[in-house]
């Protein structure tokens, strides 16, 4: 289906043939054809904007304002003043609509149900030199906001156009308003000669042994070292005392890194840990419920669902322990979390206990038409849990 399938009053259109071939055979009925099409024109209600959304529809097309399909895949939730802000990658039809042919799209809501378009947040460039120029791949956009600086901060993946995902990359962009528009601030890899934490031990790579037969990680890390480790799949988190960090998959995927940002989110603070290495992570997301911190992720397997993992720890520099798949359901669900691949965690506010988990189901080969997985995160024995609802709305978490 296409982004435009919901517009309302996409039928209303005249059909001009037809009223040509009418005229040509009866001219004298010109002035009573015309009078004829203004008074129904006249008549035509203006056009309605979509009824008032009260639930989530997981997996469904969701209609924003314009009751135009959303376009924001791989997205975050900015949460501002009592609005939340979704940035997400605006996607085009055909399979060349997986690379940044228009840029992150931005919407607003006060409710989680009802989207208004913002536009497009950052663009890509139409200079073909620049690093976002159009065709280049922008996954994974998050923003979060700067209390000192009075900032909003976009992070995002980046690969140069034409190099596949080889440059895995973090580009940084930046506004004064939270909708945009976002000023290109450049990308860079992570942590150049800069060794890991390693809890409990001096800086080593012993907490570096792979968990996982294939791939070797540390010799993955240690290659980076010069230029700085990767920077694929990532997310951001703002700890309560205001310190961000970036969470994404490096080392060719095989290690997750934690990485803390500098006091004005734009650069990464040199102290990062690694996180399962060798344990092929991507898709992360990062929260925080009762002063612990949580993760769920995926597995490796590109554009198509696989299980999702979910990891638990006291510190954010770990140690990480593996709380195994949160999904519960059928084979079928649990092995593929539903469709999906996870992109965010939305706490809502105000909800002491209410977390969304927000998934992307892909469609590589009609990219706008990927859909969006949301669901209430349950807790059992310490553990986040995911279950499939056709419906819900936030009533999930107790009240209204
Ligand atoms: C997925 C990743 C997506 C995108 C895709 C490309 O594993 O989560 O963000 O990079 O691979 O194949």
């Amino acid at each position: 289906m296409s982004c435009q399938a919901n517009r309302p009053g996409a039928g209303n259109a005249i059909t001009f043939p037809v009223l040509q071939t009418f005229v040509n055979r009866f001219p004298v009925l010109l002035p009573l054809v015309l009078l004829a099409y203004s008074t129904a024109r006249a008549q035509t209600p203006p056009q309605e904007p979509p009824l008032p959304l009260h639930s989530f529809r997981p997996g469904e097309v969701w209609p924003d304002d314009h009751g135009t399909a959303i376009n924001a895949h791989g997205g975050g939730i900015l949460v501002y003043k009592g609005v939340y802000y979704w940035f997400g990658e605006h996607k085009i039809e055909g399979p060349r609509g997986n690379r940044a042919m228009v840029g992150v799209h931005a919407y607003s809501s006060t409710d989680l149900y009802n989207w208004k378009d913002e536009g497009i947040a950052l663009p890509v460039s139409e200079d073909w030199t620049s690093e976002i120029g159009r065709g280049c791949i922008m996954e994974r956009p998050k923003v979060i906001y700067n209390a000192r600086t009075g900032k909003f901060v976009k992070w995002f993946h980046l690969e140069l156009r034409g190099q596949g995902y080889h440059a895995a990359r973090a580009g940084v962009a930046v506004a004064d308003r939270p909708a945009g528009p976002y000023q290109y601030a450049g990308s860079f890899r992570l942590n150049p000669g800069v060794w890991p934490v390693d809890p409990g031990d001096p800086p080593s790579l012993a907490a570096g042994k792979p968990q996982a037969a294939q791939g070797d990680s540390n010799a993955r890390l240690i290659a980076d070292m010069p230029a700085g480790q990767m920077s694929r799949d990532m997310t951001l988190f703002v700890d309560d005392d205001g310190t961000a960090y970036q969470i994404a998959a490096s080392e060719d995927n095989l290690a997750l890194h934690i990485t803390r940002l500098t006091p004005d989110y734009l650069k990464a603070d040199t102290r990062y840990v690694r996180v399962f290495p060798g344990g092929y992570n991507e898709a992360p997301t990062l929260f925080k419920r009762a002063g612990r911190y949580y993760m769920i992720t995926s597995g490796c397997t590109g554009w198509g669902p696989n299980a999702a993992r979910s990891a638990m720890a006291d510190s954010i520099w770990g140690p990480w322990t593996a709380l195994g798949n949160p999904c519960a359901g059928t084979p079928e669900q649990v092995s593929k979390t539903f469709g999906g691949q996870a992109t965010y965690v939305l706490p809502v506010p105000g909800k002491p206990d209410a977390f969304i988990f927000m998934a992307d189901i892909w469609r590589p080969r009609n990219p706008i038409d990927g859909r969006y997985v949301w669901l209430p995160i349950e807790w059992h024995e310490g553990r986040p849990i995911l279950r499939w609802r056709d419906e819900w709305d936030l009533g999930a978490f107790g009240g209204h």
